[in-house]
């Protein structure tokens, strides 16, 4: 059985604005059990994802290191076209790294 996981993880029934790019729809005191319910990017059921929790901690930490380190911008003004592989992905996505300010007690030095 194959299913569009695109078109199910933009169900107006399920998510609020679905075509809104909105993270903050995931924040504890906003996110509902339809939601929770309504999006398997690592699967469901007796196939669920063996690395669910770990995956999504690896996601956070990788995404909270660099952001941290460094500036992220697209290298051009190209807009970003999504294409759909095993997730939704971009077509092409180049971002050249800024290292930010260092900040801290060090930085004051
Ligand atoms: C964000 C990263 C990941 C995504 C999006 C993802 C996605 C998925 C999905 C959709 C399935 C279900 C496939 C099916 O229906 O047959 C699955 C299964 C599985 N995943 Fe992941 N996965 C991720 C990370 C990981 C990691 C880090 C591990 C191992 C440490 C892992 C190990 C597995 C295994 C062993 C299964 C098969 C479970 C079973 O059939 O009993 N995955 N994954």
């Amino acid at each position: 059985m194959l299913f569009c996981a695109y078109a199910l993880h933009r169900d107006p029934q399920v998510f609020e604005e679905p075509g809104l790019f909105d993270p903050y729809r995931w924040l504890p005191e906003r996110v509902t059990a339809a939601q929770r319910k309504g999006l398997f990017s690592l699967g469901a059921g007796r196939r669920k994802c063996i690395g669910d929790s770990f995956g999504l901690v690896e996601a956070t930490i990788t995404l909270a290191t660099v952001t941290a380190r460094w500036h992220l911008r697209p290298a051009d003004k190209r807009p970003v076209r999504p294409v759909m592989r095993t997730t939704l992905a971009p077509s092409s996505l180049l971002m050249p790294l800024e290292r930010r300010a260092a900040a801290g007690p060090a930085a004051a030095e």
